[in-house]
């Protein structure tokens, strides 16, 4: 378990980490999830001693990292895939982490197997590729067999197939009743992760939250339609009652209303469709509207700050490739559709 309780941290006058507040349960898969500059990599350096807080506390399982006798044992984290000796091979680079910390040998070759690192066991860590470096960075992370892990973006860079190693290695490692908190800045991968979710925004706490539960909130489900007299549908529409909202390229969202009912109404109208779909807000976009105000960085001529969730496009993780339908909230209807 890790507490932290008021954690600050301030660089001159600008505060990267604003009182943040909330415990690291074990058994379960913590998101740690922010935009870029957030804090999340301060917060972390600052639970594994590697920066002072300038006031507030973070205690791992009761203490203080440097009151821990062996840390690696307790904890063990991938921070910086590159903090390795590139003259090193993979195998004395975990060598030297085992003898400075009274891991027996054997444990090196194991976390190496674990990690697939087996076959480069013996090459120098400089000519590793990204992917190669992250799996180095956790086989270092595991090597004292800690009971909480601790990653800062681990898929970063990597392919697909790493990926989803990672991810069900933190579920395996999580189902033995490890903790584990891992940070990344986006919401379409700790859907597929995560069980609890930490949301900051510049420094501060946005949420604290079960995923489950940021799912159910956050998972707007409404109607897309589109057609050629668009004008009418939309009279029509208004008519019956339903609050029609445009949202560019001629498409049409209705919340609130079924597929079947909205498709009869056109009939009944004899309007011709070229859309009727049912269609869920993603939770990526659920995100970007909590953080909106806390995006330090971001492009120009992206609107970050609203309009319809479904309207504007994403200004930063545009490229996560959010697909509602394998997410686990497939399934979990709000409104009926
Ligand atoms: N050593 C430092 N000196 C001054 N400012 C710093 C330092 N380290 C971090 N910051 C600032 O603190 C803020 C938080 O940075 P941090 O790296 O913790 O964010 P992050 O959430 O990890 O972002 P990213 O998703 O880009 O990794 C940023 O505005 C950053 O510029
Ligand atoms: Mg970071």
């Amino acid at each position: 378990m890790i507490e932290l309780e008021g954690l600050t941290k301030r660089y001159g006058t600008k505060t990267a980490v604003d009182h943040l507040s909330f415990q690291v349960r074990p058994g379960m898969i913590t998101g740690f999830l922010g935009p870029n500059g957030a804090g999340k990599s301060t917060t972390m350096r600052m639970m594994l001693d590697l920066d002072n807080p300038t006031s507030g506390t973070v205690r791992i399982d009761g203490r203080h990292y440097r009151e821990l006798d062996e840390p690696l044992k307790y904890i063990g984290a991938l921070l910086d895939a590159k903090a390795m000796h590139g003259g090193r091979s993979a195998y004395n680079n975990l060598l030297c982490l085992a003898q400075s910390n009274r891991i027996p040998e054997r444990r090196v070759g194991e976390v190496l197997d674990l990690v697939g690192l087996t076959a480069v066991a013996r090459k120098r860590s400089k000519g590793f590729s990204l992917g190669m470096g992250q799996r180095l960075g956790i086989a270092s992370a595991l090597l004292g067999d800690p009971e909480i892990l601790m990653f800062d973006e681990p898929v970063n860079g990597l392919d697909p197939e790493g990926i989803h190693w990672i991810r069900n290695l933190m579920k395996s490692l999580a189902a033995e009743g490890r903790t584990i908190f891992v940070s990344s800045h986006l919401m379409s991968e700790m859907a597929l992760t995560a069980d609890h979710l930490i949301v900051i925004g510049q420094g501060k706490l946005l949420a604290d939250t079960s995923m489950a539960d940021f799912i159910l909130q956050n998972s707007r489900s409404f109607v897309r339609l589109r057609s050629p007299q668009q004008e009418r549908l939309r009279d029509v529409l208004h008519g019956a009652g339903f609050t029609v909202v445009e949202a560019g390229n001629g498409t049409l969202e209705i919340d609130g209303a079924s597929t079947e009912k909205l498709g009869e109404l056109a009939a009944a109208h004899q309007l011709t469709l070229h859309e009727l779909s049912p269609q869920r807000a993603s939770l990526e976009e659920a995100f970007m509207q909590m953080t909106a105000g806390a995006v330090e960085y971001h492009a120009h001529g992206t609107d970050v700050h609203g309009g319809e969730p479904a309207a504007s496009g994403p200004a930063w993780g545009a490229n996560s490739g959010w697909d509602p339908a394998p997410g686990p909230e497939a399934g979990q209807s709000g409104e009926g559709v």
